[in-house]
């Protein structure tokens, strides 16, 4: 069996997810969008999600994910040498937003960049993230999910727009001797379906104009059918294959992170891999589709609120724009040594985030 074995590992020494605090019921939406609470969650399993206020950008919400996560890692700014931020709504075409973070943060040893790759941004970060670390050419990395999809969306759409919410989602990533980390991942990328989930205006293709505008194709659009028949048929295969490169059968993972689009896709993973549904961490329900944010955001949770611990053995699975996947098999701790035992110790004792 191929398995991948690194030179040096990762721990992941912090964790933190942000949502703005403006909630956005399914009720809410009926007094000016044709559609209802029983059509969003039959659909989708989505019940509400979070909206960013005014003063908030993407950069902003990456700042308190990140904040978090470096506070839980004890770790000053200055000792970090990468920062990786997945998204694919930034403040700016450009500058990156990885450099307004570097920059918010005082992180000024730090190098920098941004991964633009739909909803897999997060799970490509974290195994970029890794070959850094196994490579021994970094030894503190963050690497942050952040997506503010509602200035992203056209909210006359009720096919798009009732599907996604705004957060963010940070780890750190620190090198150490002992064995723990990424053991196992598959990235994919098909992009002969590229067309499925698209923003085709205000890009080189087609730059802004009155007559992109007045299409309204600024905004995202998504062959929706499409995407959960393709979501359906690849997350079984490269949650098997994952596992298989970390040298495990899928028995041996104590939880599943999917990303968060639609809790039908999560239902039927959950089938075709023959486990329960209990495996999964869900939250889509609270917080409907954040793209790159919704899988560190739900590994923050999980381990904040007690349900997973980070000596557990992680399955993160992802699809997205592109259409690109990804799936890793990760333990963020090790599980013995008088370190790691300290640390449960502390973990045990966290309080949800905010
Ligand atoms: N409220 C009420 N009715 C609606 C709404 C709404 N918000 N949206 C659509 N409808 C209607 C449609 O008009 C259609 O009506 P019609 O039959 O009279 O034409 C009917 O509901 C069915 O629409 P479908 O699009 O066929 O609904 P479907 O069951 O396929 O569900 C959904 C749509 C939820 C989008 C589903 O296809 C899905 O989740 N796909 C996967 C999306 C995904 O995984 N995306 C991940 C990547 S996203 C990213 O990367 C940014």
């Amino acid at each position: 069996m191929e398995t991948q074995h690194p030179m040096t590992y990762g721990r992941i020494t912090g964790w933190g997810g942000y949502v703005p605090p403006n909630v956005v019921t399914n009720r809410d939406l009926p007094e000016w969008l044709d559609t209802s609470d029983e059509w969003i969650v039959q659909r989708t399993g989505i019940r509400e999600r979070r909206i960013a206020g005014p003063e908030e950008t993407t950069a902003t919400m990456c700042l308190a994910a990140a904040r978090r996560a470096l506070a839980q890692a004890d770790l000053d700014p200055q000792e970090l040498d990468l920062i990786l931020v997945a998204t694919s709504t930034p403040d700016y075409h450009t500058p990156p937003v990885s450099s307004l973070v570097q920059s918010r943060l005082g992180a000024s040893r730090a190098a920098a960049f941004t991964l633009v790759n739909g909803c897999t941004g997060w799970v490509y970060g974290l195994c970029t993230a890794y070959q850094f670390i196994h490579t021994g050419i970094y030894r503190k990395v963050l690497v942050v999910g952040a997506e503010l999809l509602s200035r992203f969306v056209d909210w006359q759409d009720r096919s798009m727009c009732v599907l996604f919410g705004d957060a963010a989602g940070a780890v750190v990533v620190e090198a150490t001797p002992e064995p723990c980390g990424l053991q196992g991942f598959v990235l994919g990328s098909d992009g002969d379906l590229s067309d499925l989930i698209i923003m085709p205006g205000c890009g080189s293709a087609h730059p802004c104009s009155p007559e992109v505008l007045a299409r309204r194709d600024q905004y995202v659009r998504m062959n929706g059918r499409e995407v959960f028949k393709f979501a359906t048929r690849i997350i079984g295969p490269i949650c098997h294959q994952a596992a298989a490169r970390a040298g495990l059968e899928l028995d041996a993972i104590d939880w599943i992170i999917p990303h968060q689009a639609n809790l039908r896709i999560i239902q039927a993973a959950a089938r075709q891999m023959g486990l329960p549904l209990e495996r999964f961490v869900v939250n889509i329900d609270r917080y409907a589709n954040t793209s790159a944010a919704t899988i560190p955001l739900a590994f923050a949770e999980a381990l904040d609120r007690g349900q997973a611990h980070p000596t557990q053995r992680f399955l993160f699975v992802t699809f997205g724009a592109g259409i690109t996947w990804g799936a890793a098999v990760v333990q963020p701790w090790p599980t013995s040594g008088a370190a790691s035992q300290e640390a449960v110790a502390q973990a045990d004792g966290r309080v949800p985030t905010g």
